[in-house]
């Protein structure tokens, strides 16, 4: 996990709040050592409530997640850590659970000072997970907080660019980005494949290439085929 969160000093092995058991449930969890099964039914409730404040819809947290891992494949992370990511991705908009009521509502575009307080989603949902120790609510924790800093420099909360944002939070703003291009919003229609790429990889004015690592870009070009044909 140090390449994908590498800017953040110190990090937790394990899962130490319980007996560690192993996660009942098959699948991604049940390969992730620091999952036990008392925090997988907890995490199953808190990603289906901070879902329930997507505009995206309720599937596109575990997309993003699946989209940022078969990204970081291109970058040789190994399985557990693509695991380990693609469960902490799910969390990245956790924060929008925190913001005033009536945010979230906007049905249209909104104003900047809207806008202000739904950036703030970014800072609260680290905040969230701040004392998380388990590895994975870590990285969680690195993405919830850095998904919107752009590889140009111009995002937020900090304006970090280029390889100070960590690998997580540069794969998760790709995946992120896509998914809600293609996802249906109150003031949009979702777009197809083809035309979310384009607008990431070629750029329209409000969405460019110059805001996301080049790498991860390029990782994006070579699995493209695979991304189309995830389930929607
Ligand atoms: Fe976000
Ligand atoms: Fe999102």
């Amino acid at each position: 996990m140090d390449r994908l969160i590498a800017p953040l000093p110190g990090r937790a092995t394990a899962c130490e709040a319980c007996s560690n058991q192993p996660a009942a449930a098959p699948g991604l969890a049940a390969r992730l050592p620091c999952v036990c099964a008392a925090h997988e039914e907890a995490l199953e409730g808190l990603m289906a409530r901070a879902a329930a404040f997507d505009h995206e819809g309720p599937d596109h947290p575990k997309r993003v997640g699946r989209i940022a891992a078969l990204l970081a494949e291109e970058f040789g992370i190994g399985e557990q850590d693509r695991a380990l990511l693609e469960r902490a991705a799910t969390l990245h908009d956790i924060g929008k659970m925190a913001l005033p009521e009536g945010v979230l509502a906007h049905r249209h575009v909104l104003n900047p000072e809207a806008r202000r307080v739904m950036e703030r989603h970014t800072v609260l949902g680290a905040s969230i997970l701040a004392h998380a120790r388990a590895p994975w609510l870590r990285l969680a924790a690195v993405i919830a907080l850095m998904h919107h800093e752009r590889w140009d420099g111009s995002g937020y909360p900090s304006g970090l660019r280029g390889t100070e944002i960590p690998l997580a939070a540069r794969l998760v703003a790709v995946a992120d980005v896509y998914d809600a291009l293609r996802s249906d919003r109150p003031y949009k229609d979702a777009q197809d494949h083809g035309q979310a790429l384009a607008r990431i990889l070629v750029g329209d004015g409000r969405v460019g290439p110059a805001q996301f690592d080049p790498k991860v870009l390029e990782a994006l070009r070579r699995r493209e085929a695979e991304i189309a044909a995830l389930p929607r």
